[in-house]
């Protein structure tokens, strides 16, 4: 949804990182760590994830730019309920449970947006409106007392901020995180992007091989050698966090981002900022696009990974989107399923043969650390 203008400017947060990357970048490290190899083929460590987990904390669904207009409706079927993403005719957005309440059936099918001021149930026909309400049935009298109010879509406690959209199947969670991370986002005018493609990846790895390879630039020069490895200059990178959710650097040129201190443009041009937030998303901010990544966990060897790419406003021309395409075609096909998935393919593999107890990390995986702490903290 286009959100109001407002005026992209840095956080403070923002600038200190791409200050430390003007210094040769770097984070505090404490030496050598271990991941136990367990933590990454046990169905039992992953039916306490997804209890402590994704069933209790608030989980980003999908970038705002996936219902651009009110009166819009998307189903989603990837944390294991078959759930609903809406805007409703003010423009407010919720997640529901896809299905009528009248017997139970599915209520939108697919999985592609639907614009529609009404949603109908296939089977007798009760419609909603996009804010769950029971608008009308056919045959009232059939009904005699019913409350039309009892009957409306079930809907989880859902915020949208900076430009994305975060629901929790907890009704007690806490979104004050989600809403100070909107702050962030607004930097890179998040809420006005475009959606240019979607595509949801199979990847036959445990979800958090996935999260560490957005955690760590060590690889970058080398998994990515055929790729965007000449984009970054090796472990010029650094990091913090802001709650249990990550914030990274990665420098693109090291004279620039010094000469770029106080031009925002500019640094966003110099470094690449990625964000991880928690338990398992990942937002990538390319000089003049953005992909959002959701991670959705299968079991302990299977996740899905959708991957939106989005650009600052719908393609003018055949140039402009043929420009899209390349760099479309580029990160998702090349880099991300090409070689970061791939390499966590090979991870599971490796992982699951038993023929290593523990991960090591170096100094250059310190964001590894921190999330696989985070993780066990909550477990
Ligand atoms: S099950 Fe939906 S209208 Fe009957
Ligand atoms: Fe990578």
């Amino acid at each position: 949804m286009n959100a109001p203008q407002r005026i992209a400017s840095p956080t403070e947060g923002q600038l200190a990182l791409a200050d430390r990357l003007a210094h040769g970048g770097g984070r505090a490290s404490a030496g050598i760590t271990h991941v136990s190899a367990e933590a990454y083929t046990s169905p039992a460590r992953h039916a306490a994830e997804q209890d402590r987990l994704f069933k209790r904390l608030p989980l980003v669904i999908a970038p705002s730019a996936l219902l651009p207009e009110p009166n819009m409706a998307v189903p989603h079927d990837g944390f294991g309920k078959p759930l609903l993403i809406a805007r409703d005719k003010d423009g407010v957005a919720h997640v529901f449970v896809n299905v009528c309440q009248h017997r139970g059936t599915r209520l939108v099918e697919g999985s592609e947006p639907v614009c529609a001021p009404r949603l109908i149930c296939p089977y007798h026909a009760w419609s909603y409106t996009l804010d769950g309400t029971l608008a009308g049935l056919p045959r009232p009298d059939s009904f005699p007392g019913l409350n039309k109010a009892d009957f409306a879509l079930k809907r989880l406690p859902t915020v949208e901020a900076g430009g994305l959209i975060w629901f929790a199947f907890d009704e007690t969670a806490d979104f004050s995180e989600a809403r100070a991370l909107g702050d962030e986002f607004w930097a890179f005018d998040l809420p006005g992007q475009h959606l240019f493609r979607r595509r949801t990846h199979r990847v036959a790895a445990n979800w958090k091989l996935i999260m560490d390879a957005f955690l760590e630039s060590y690889h970058v020069q080398r998994l990515h050698a055929q790729t965007i490895g000449k984009f970054f200059q090796d472990g010029v990178s650094t990091g913090d966090m802001i709650g249990p959710h990550q914030r990274s650097a990665v420098g693109r040129e090291a004279d620039l981002i010094a000469a770029a201190q106080g031009d925002w443009p500019a640094l966003r041009a110099a470094i690449t900022y990625t964000y991880q937030m928690f338990p398992g998303t990942v937002l990538i901010v390319s000089p003049d696009y953005i992909n959002l990544m959701t991670l959705m966990p299968q079991s302990e060897r299977e996740v899905l990974v959708e991957d939106f790419m989005l650009i600052p406003e719908p393609p003018a021309t055949d140039k402009a989107r043929d420009h899209w395409e390349r760099s479309w075609a580029l990160l998702d096909a090349g880099v991300f399923a090409g070689e970061d998935f791939r390499a966590a393919e090979l991870g599971q593999e490796g992982l699951s043969s038993g023929a290593i107890e523990r991960l090591t990390l170096g100094t250059l995986e310190t964001g590894m650390r921190l999330f696989h702490d985070q993780v066990e903290a909550r477990l």
